[in-house]
């Protein structure tokens, strides 16, 4: 996945693509670059980050260009791969973000006809393409022929030497364009254009569109469109570090005010009940929760609420499994849970839900993003803008999310939905009050980042809680580790066990708490150091684990919202100790738009 900008206005044009690429880094970082045009184009990449890109560009007066910040997919990483790419003779560059899947065949096609290429990109087809159809002063033309060759995702921006307008296209992979005064910009995503504007249009699949400086001319198959603007709820503020080390911590300290932001106008004040303004069918027999990732842990807690609270038939797939299940055979209702609302995989699998006449409901982070154009509703999490690569917030703003979907459907007992709804309630203020412990936690991670593998147990609503530690730890420490139901280990995972084997128990005080004890002393008995994750008041734990880790003592269902910061914790401070890029993991990016 890639990060690209257009900019097109009064202001100078480097600064601005180079301000607006820091911003789209944690979309890709393994080299980047940028193209001006004047009366002719001026490229210049670099392999690395932007700040190295920064120290090439000579100045300039050029007041148009594009931009793109990269992720490897085809090619190795060099600056002749980084984008933008040119047509052979220097007058077109183009910045692409997602596959064009036909590129070796409309390569070879090129080449016969003379055009030469300087790079493995699937991207390079591109210019080359559009110089084959282009006609002085006609690139939106040129523009549009040459996507209709394009088998595969793309979103692009395309400028011309001597040209004073940019063209963007998408199919598949998102694009936004924001209005300014007497400038425009394109972008992958509205954190590129947070410090000039916060109105946005976002484009639909199929659009072409051309940028002025004091315009936008957008069409899809032909024919003139308009789209709405849309006023971005986020502030540029909200991207910056704000004094904390890495996004990662700042975003996991957010959580209470994620929380009540997920929670606000949905729980109703005298009578507590949860009311969701949602289009959903009235008695789904059969839920699907497609996700990926954190977002597929968080459709496993909504699986298990979904079938304990509302009583419905409920299973999370995962949603690039999604069609070798076939869960749409016997669903009515297929939830996409998806922080940035534009992951390929779990499009994919929505796309093919609505073909089986499935409703389906995006609950999602990201306004405008295409899972909130691709389904019937949207559930907004509203955790704010995430930018570290690890979902912390959005993660916790999706369980939250859980709890409300399966409490709006009000099938428990009247008392036990009033208890769990006014203790949902004081969630923020239970998350505030574990997050100044901070500093005993991280004694743990620190303690934990000697070791090369870890286990993370847990039995009912807390596995994928273990699940989603497990994940944290392996993305940003480069630590191998595992979850397991803790009931699963003597079927196998007991081998492995040992001094080199540190386990981390989510045991809290519910149904499973007696069977977690015993699952610890076979630990114990086998050498592995136990930390153990359990409830204030809870004395007996300290008798069966080395360490223990006290969270406050909420409704045992609730326990997953907890235990998710301990775990968040423990991962972030591994990767710390061990002096990992925590908010840039090696090989990931924030947001996969690739099948
Ligand atoms: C989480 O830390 C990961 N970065 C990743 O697993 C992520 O949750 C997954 O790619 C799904 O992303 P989405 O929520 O934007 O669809």
């Amino acid at each position: 996945m890639c990060g690209i900008v257009g900019y097109i206005g009064h202001r100078l044009a480097q600064p601005v693509l180079l301000n607006s690429l820091g911003k789209l880094e944690y979309r890709g970082y393994d080299s980047c670059g940028i193209a001006v045009a004047e009366r002719s184009l001026e490229v210049t990449k670099a392999v690395g980050r932007v700040v190295e890109l920064s120290r090439l560009v000579a100045k300039g007066s050029a007041t148009a260009g594009i931009g793109h910040t990269r992720w490897a997919t085809h090619g190795a990483v060099t600056t002749a791969n980084a984008h933008p790419h040119i047509d052979c003779r220097g007058r077109i560059a183009v910045v692409h973000n997602g596959i064009i899947e036909n590129y070796l065949e409309l390569r070879a096609a090129l080449e016969r006809d003379g055009h030469r290429f300087v790079s493995e990109t699937d991207t390079e087809v591109l210019p080359h393409l559009i110089e084959k159809y282009y006609r002085e002063g006609r690139l939106e033309e040129a523009v549009g022929l040459a996507v209709k060759c394009l088998v595969g995702s793309y979103a692009i921006i395309v400028i011309a030497a001597g040209s004073k307008s940019l063209v963007a296209a998408r199919r598949d992979s998102p694009l936004v364009i924001g209005l300014g005064d007497r400038e425009n910009f394109v972008a992958s995503d509205v954190s590129a254009m947070l410090d000039y504007t916060d109105r946005v249009v976002y484009l639909e699949d199929g659009d072409i569109c051309r940028v002025t400086a004091d315009d936008v001319f957008i069409a899809n198959s032909g024919t003139t469109v308009s789209r709405k603007v849309q006023v971005v709820p986020w502030t540029a503020e909200q991207v910056q570090k704000g004094g904390y080390e890495h996004f990662m911590l700042k975003e996991i300290h957010e959580q209470p005010k994620a929380v009540s932001e997920t929670l606000a106008g949905r729980i109703s004040v005298i009578e507590p009940a949860v009311t969701l303004d949602i289009e959903a069918p009235a008695n789904p027999r059969n839920i699907v929760l497609t996700a990926c990732g954190s977002s597929y842990h968080a459709a496993l807690i909504g699986e298990l609420l979904l079938t304990r609270l509302a009583r419905v038939r409920a299973r999370a797939v995962i949603a690039s499994e999604f069609e070798q299940v076939e869960p749409t055979l016997d669903s009515d209702w297929v939830i996409a849970i998806t922080q940035s609302g534009e992951t390929a995989d779990t499009l994919r699998a929505t796309k093919k839900a609505r073909a089986a006449g499935c409703a389906t409901l995006a609950v999602v982070n990201v306004q405008g993003s295409t899972a909130t154009r691709l389904c019937d509703d949207t559930l907004f999490v509203r955790a704010g803008p995430e930018v570290s690569v690890a979902a912390t917030k959005t993660f916790i703003a999706q369980v939250v999310a859980m709890y409300l979907l399966a409490l709006s459907r009000g099938t428990i007992d009247r008392k036990a939905e009033t208890d769990l709804i006014n203790e949902l309630k004081l969630i923020p203020a239970y998350l505030s009050r574990l997050l100044d412990r901070e500093s005993d936690i991280a004694q743990h991670g620190a303690y934990l980042a000697r070791f090369t593998d870890i286990f993370f147990v847990a039995r009912g609503i807390n596995y994928p809680v273990a699940l989603e530690g497990a994940l944290k730890t392996k993305e940003i420490s480069y630590v191998h580790a595992e979850a397991h139901p803790a009931g699963e280990l003597k079927h196998g995972p007991f081998a492995l066990l040992g001094p080199n084997m540190p386990v981390v128990a989510l045991a809290p005080k519910d149904e499973t708490y007696s069977l977690m004890q015993s699952s610890m002393k076979e630990i114990k008995a086998r050498g592995s150091p136990v930390i153990a994750v359990v409830d204030e008041g809870d004395s007996d734990m300290e008798q069966v684990a080395d360490y223990v880790i006290k969270v406050p003592a909420v409704q045992p269902l609730l326990s997953p919202i907890l235990n998710t910061v301990v775990v968040q914790l423990i991962s972030y401070y591994i990767a710390k100790t061990r002096g990992c890029p925590i908010d840039r993991p090696a090989n990931l990016a924030k947001s996969v738009t690739v099948l």
